[in-house]
């Protein structure tokens, strides 16, 4: 042999020993007929025990139980014979011991001048710490998704074109979707039209919380049903290697907050008016104290002097009108002492339906009822309530001459009484058949002095002062129809069905 040949094979069986992968060659028919330095300090077998011999066999000797690539359908080796290809195998090794590594083989073929496969090159990988590192990486991947999943923000995250990468379970209830990569969600139709703009721009704006980051701001956002749903949100742009990747965005509904802000609001100003018509029943009361006595002086002494300057006097007819609007205003100060009552009460058993009948006794003015039909649906069923009686009574006069007003004094006036045995409550409805009360004004009716009639007809006082008896009695006075065909009020008191003493007049 020539010297330079015999230099070329000796330094490739030094490259072919110092490949730092356990390397064989095989044949075409899976006979070993070479393993490297390497193959042989790996697997601790000289190399005179492993020529000669199919991988199969050498597999076998090292591998227990595990299975073989050439058991399989596809072996790469074949694989490589057939196409003259490189092929892989990534196979997981259970040692006998109980532990386990991974091993990547790559099959290269090694070709002739006509391009056929002579021999193929086997090496092996050891590839477990990727394998393992692999491992950890889809563990903390499953991990961070388990947090995000359960978080009840809802949390969206979207590309730099702003299609949608990522919908917690709180944020698919929240938005109505179900979230699917491939669907091509944009941001901007979670929003209404313009706010993802807006949203992005303070993301990028510092002047907001800091650069790429969004401090709690409140936002409407578009459900896929259309709906607009007041959230609470913060966001952030997401970096990789200092260049904007991703943004990210979590939401909080606001929907349950806000309403236990409007009901507090609401019980305030209610608290608010509350206050107003206490104060303004003390003026009330102060300016009708103050007035009633120079008015008894003047209805006294002008009735004396109508009497002294005889029937045919001249001044007689405006001495009647001075007189009348003396009494006019007797009346409104009534009224107004009435309405600012103190709420020293007294409690009376009696029944609801006596409060009817003894209640349009008490309307001196039968003339009233000429043109009305009284109609009176009074219940066969006990019911009797712990009251002031005298107070009650003011309150359906109020009402029936209310309803009288508004049926301008024809018509039909229904007095109903019954029982709401589930709520414990005695129940008066009130009805005419008279003009209605304009949606506008529903929310005015029980103020003091608001009243829609002419002046000198009604001083507005009739219902608020209705409202504060029924309150002060532990009632409820509402309306509880209204229209073009009439009205109807419902006052309903506490039942007193508790007590021992059991008054028969009272049934029926
Ligand atoms: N049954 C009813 N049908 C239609 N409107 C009504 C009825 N009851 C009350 N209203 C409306 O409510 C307003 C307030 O009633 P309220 O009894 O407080 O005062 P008023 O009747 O106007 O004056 P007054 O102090 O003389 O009673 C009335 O002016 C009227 O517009
Ligand atoms: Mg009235």
């Amino acid at each position: 042999m020539n010297f330079h040949l015999q230099q070329e094979i000796d330094w490739r069986l030094r490259v072919f020993d110092s490949l730092s992968f356990p390397t064989l060659i095989l044949t075409p028919e899976h006979t070993i007929i070479a393993v490297n330095q390497k193959l042989q300090e790996a697997y601790g077998l000289p190399r005179d025990e492993l020529i000669g011999k199919t991988c199969r066999d050498f597999f076998k000797t090292f591998e227990g139980n595990s299975d073989l690539p050439c058991t399989k359908n596809i072996c790469p080796l074949d694989e490589t014979l057939k196409d003259g290809m490189g092929h892989s195998l990534l196979r997981r090794i259970q040692h006998k011991d109980g532990s386990e590594h991974w091993e990547d083989r790559v099959f290269s073929p090694i070709l002739n001048d006509d391009g056929e496969v002579l021999y193929v090159i086997e090496s092996i990988r050891d590839v477990t710490r990727s394998k393992a590192l692999e491992k950890d990486l889809q563990d903390i991947r499953e991990f961070l998704n388990r947090v995000l999943q359960s978080s009840a923000s809802a949390i969206v995250a979207a590309d730099r074109e702003g299609h949608v990468l990522l919908m917690n379970r709180a944020a698919e209830e929240l938005f109505g979707y179900v979230f699917q990569p491939e669907e091509q969600l944009n941001i901007s139709s979670l929003y209404p039209p313009g706010v993802a703009k807006g949203i992005m721009k303070k993301l990028r704006d510092d002047g907001y919380g800091g650069p790429g980051k969004l401090p709690v701001t409140r936002v409407n956002i578009l459900t896929a049903l259309g709906e607009q749903i007041p959230v609470e949100m913060t966001g952030a742009i997401i970096y990789e290697d200092g260049r904007e990747s991703a943004t990210m965005g979590v939401y909080n509904d606001l929907r349950e907050r806000l309403t236990s802000e409007k009901k507090l609001l609401e019980a305030q100003s209610q608290l608010v008016q509350a206050e107003k018509m206490a104060s303004l029943g003390r003026l009330a009361a102060g300016v009708a104290h103050e007035i009633n006595n120079p008015l008894t002086g003047i209805l006294l002494y002008g009735n004396l002097v109508k009497e002294k300057i005889g029937k045919d006097h001249p001044l007689q007819s405006n001495l009647d009108f001075i007189i009348e609007d003396v009494e006019r205003c007797r009346d409104i100060v009534k009224n107004l002492l009435a309405y600012s009552r103190q709420s020293i009460t007294s409690r009376d058993r009696f029944s609801l339906n006596d409060l009817v009948d003894e209640s349009l006794r008490l309307i001196r003015d039968q003339k009233l009822f000429i043109n009305v039909t009284v109609q009176k649906e009074l219940s066969q069923a006990r019911m009797p309530v712990n009251a002031d009686r005298n107070n009650m009574s003011q309150v359906v006069i109020i009402l029936v001459m209310n309803a009288l007003d508004a049926m301008n004094k024809k018509g039909t006036l229904t007095l109903k009484t019954y029982r709401d045995d589930r709520q414990k409550k005695g129940c008066l409805e009130i009805s005419d058949t008279g003009t209605g009360i304009p949606e506008e004004n529903l929310s005015r009716i029980f103020d003091p002095f608001f009243t829609t009639k002419a002046p000198g007809k009604g001083t507005g006082l009739g219902l608020s002062t209705a409202y504060g008896i029924v309150k002060d009695n532990n009632g409820e006075i509402s309306i509880k129809a209204t229209g073009p065909q009439g009205t109807s009020f419902l006052v309903e008191l506490p039942l007193d069905l508790d007590s021992l003493y059991v008054d028969e007049e009272m049934i029926g």
